[in-house]
């Protein structure tokens, strides 16, 4: 009989910018699914890759003078180095430039137009362009992205459509018939609700923007992004191209894994291009939670983002897999902070698991110099071990990893327990205690064994670790996770004293350091932004007479209290392309974020400024700007430093809020 097969795949992501800890928390939880699999014995795909193409990428190439492909090139790079690191097993990583997929997107699209699925039109909406998603009025959220808080703005023009809506009620009749589809089951209401208040054909193609795919019979359009996404699924198998030969093997997906602000595209679009196509259907999208940073979601287009290679290279890659795995129920929102990750780490690797296995192989080596015998297994461990790998399977295969490891690590614990019930070195003190002792300790080793043939897919380097003190070879360790080899007794353990598994961290030393590294990042960004202004430096500051010029008129108290001067922070910035001199900047005001354009572009990078705390005018009315593509919500406080428009800008420490009222 042929391996059953399991086909699963992450989002593709944006190499707009270095890939951060959210995307890690995606692919890690698919790569400890991919691993459960193969332990499984089934034939497993594990497909990652990149989303290349899109105005965001294009304008980011841009500002750093180099063409779209050597810009994604480098990220693409960034990014495989990354899922390296984490030890991310992934079998395929597409790119959305790589020809063969360009060639099966040109088909798809073609197939749709040729079935009249695809049609001619003009577009009209609300554009935001990080999100690169049209809106319609009524699905902004204060006039602004629903998805990121940013700007957006009116554009209109001619565009071909899918027509989506054609697909309400099947799709509708789809989720009925398989409850479980769309995942967590919480979010398919959202899913049904959102199609019920009547689907819009879905904009499919840009004149605009000339970073993408072409449509093949009409090349002055390029194929709009999630068209070319979403076909990454089936085109990585071949679908279309020759380059793969497995999509008859390997589709229908048996998960498509997701954050849940793409949800909509993989459980509506996605499934409606698939039935145009006459396509199976993916079994299951699971939409998950985000991992949050102070309250707001991670992304790169807001600049607050954790680095994860920082992480690893500090706790140790399995140490931030298993965080990332464990903290958060799987399907909720949680928050990134150092404490967390500590406490993790010290509370359930280091104490929990780290000193079950230490103490263990101490009393081995003290009490039988490192040789247990085979002994029956108490029935204070027995059950649980028993059930253990059932639990673990049944949360793997609800897709529910935190509920699998919860179960894993209520063993460690009930082992610690037992440590403490059975007192060892109590036993050690009566030489006709003996075979009881070594019962125990059997017993211990055997837990631990099973504890890290489990662990394998979430740990893939500590398993192996467990296993070596544990005098058990790899391979075998593999086997065990294998249902037919399970809860087999080793005739005996001759364990090898190792290092600790995790060393545990003194927290308050840990976090005083991460401050002071953080405060020192802070103070070398200010550095870089003050060089990063030559002309200030250059040039002898302009005589003060010079700079002050004219005078205003006098005003009130009560006029000047009229100007509503706050703090905001600066979350995005980026160098637009319609003009050298305007910083675009994304401010959080204390309520919400706000855009403003401001000519310091030559004073200032991006990056010197995202992250800052600065002065701006929150009560200027809104000014349309380029054309009205852009409205700006207020003015950046600034310091002229001399008679050429040359200004410098004056950041708020940390502990001033955003909103803060300046007087
Ligand atoms: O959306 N918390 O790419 P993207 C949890 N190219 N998960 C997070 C996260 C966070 N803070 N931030 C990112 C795209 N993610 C499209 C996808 S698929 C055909 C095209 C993860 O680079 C999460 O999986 O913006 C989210 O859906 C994905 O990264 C978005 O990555
Ligand atoms: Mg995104």
């Amino acid at each position: 009989m042929e391996n059953k097969k399991f086909y699963i795949t992450t989002p593709i992501y944006y190499p707009s910018d270095k890939l951060h800890i959210g995307h890690s928390y995606t692919t890690v939880a698919c790569d400890a699914l991919a691993r459960y699999h193969r332990a499984k014995g089934e034939d497993v795909l594990f497909l990652t890759g990149t989303d290349e193409h899109g105005q965001k990428i294009q304008d980011k190439a841009a500002a750093k003078g180099v063409t779209p492909k050597q810009y994604v090139d480098e990220i693409v790079a960034t990014v495989k180095d990354l899922w390296q690191t984490m030890d991310v097993s992934y079998d395929r990583f597409i790119r959305t430039t790589d020809d063969y997929h360009v060639q099966s997107v040109q088909k798809i699209f073609t197939a749709l137009h040729d079935k009249g699925d695809i049609y001619k039109s003009t577009y009209k909406g609300m554009y935001c362009k990080p999100c690169e998603s049209f809106w319609t009025e009524a699905q902004l959220k204060d006039g602004c992205c629903p998805d990121c808080g940013g700007p957006v703005y009116e554009a209109e023009e001619e565009a071909y459509f899918f027509k989506t809506s054609k697909y309400a009620d099947r799709l509708l009749q789809w989720y009925e018939d398989h409850p479980d589809f769309i995942q967590p089951a919480s979010r398919k209401n959202e899913m049904i609700a959102f199609i019920k208040q009547g689907l819009q054909d879905t904009c499919v193609s840009r004149t605009s923007v000339s970073w993408g795919i072409p449509v093949p019979f009409d090349p002055k359009h390029t194929i709009y992004v999630w068209i070319d996404a979403l076909s990454n699924y089936i085109t990585a198998l071949g679908y279309g191209n020759d380059a793969y030969h497995d999509y008859d093997k390997y589709w229908p997906a048996d998960v498509h894994m997701v954050g849940k602000e793409i949800l909509r595209f993989h459980t509506i679009i996605w499934p409606a291009m698939l039935m145009a196509l006459d396509l199976p259907l993916p079994k299951k999208v699971f939409g998950h939670g985000w991992l949050l940073l102070g309250g707001g979601k991670m992304s790169k287009s807001k600049g607050n983002v954790v680095d994860p290679v920082q992480l690893c290279d500090r706790y140790g890659v399995d140490a931030v897999r298993y965080f990332l795995l464990r903290e958060v129920p799987f399907g909720n929102d949680g928050s990134f902070t150092n404490e967390a990750l500590i406490n993790r780490i010290n509370t359930d690797l280091a104490n929990d698991l780290g000193n079950l296995l230490s103490r263990t192989v101490a009393m081995c080596e003290k009490y039988f110099g490192g040789t247990v015998a085979k002994a029956p297994i108490d029935e204070a461990l027995a059950p649980m071990m028993d059930a253990l790998p059932g639990k673990v399977d049944a949360a793997m295969e609800a897709l529910d990893v935190p509920t699998a490891l919860i179960h894993i690590f209520e063993l460690v614990q009930r082992a610690n327990k037992y440590i403490d019930e059975t007192a060892p070195w109590v036993l050690a003190k009566n030489e006709a205690d003996k075979p009881r002792l070594n019962a125990v300790l059997y017993n211990l080793c055997s837990a631990l064994e099973l504890i890290a043939a489990l662990l394998q897919p979430y740990l893939p380097n500590t398993a192996p670790k467990m296993a070596e003190q544990l005098g058990v070879e790899a391979g075998e360790l593999s086997a065990l996770l294998r249902a037919d080899t399970l809860g087999q007794l080793r005739a005996g353990y001759t364990v090898h004293k190792g290092e600790a598994l995790f060393p545990r961290i003194d927290v308050k030393a840990e976090i005083a350091y991460l401050e002071a590294e953080d405060a020192k990042r802070k103070a070398a960004a200010e550095t870089a932004a003050a060089q990063a202004a030559p002309a200030e430096k250059a040039e002898a500051p302009a005589a003060g007479a010079e700079l002050i010029g004219e005078h205003e008129a006098e005003i009130s108290f009560d006029d000047f209290c009229k100007v509503e001067l706050r703090v905001a922070e600066i979350r995005a910035c980026e160098r637009m392309k319609e003009s050298k001199k305007l910083l675009h900047l994304t401010v959080f005001d204390g309520e919400r974020e706000r855009c403003i354009l401001s000519g310091i572009a030559k004073w200032f990078a991006p990056e010197d400024l995202i992250g800052k705390k600065v002065g701006i005018v929150a009560n200027l009315a809104p000014r349309p700007m380029m054309k009205g593509k852009y409205v700006s919500e207020g003015m950046i406080v600034a310091a002229d430093t001399d008679t050429q428009g040359g200004c410098a800008v004056a950041f708020y420490p940390d502990n001033v809020p955003a909103g803060a009222r300046i007087h």
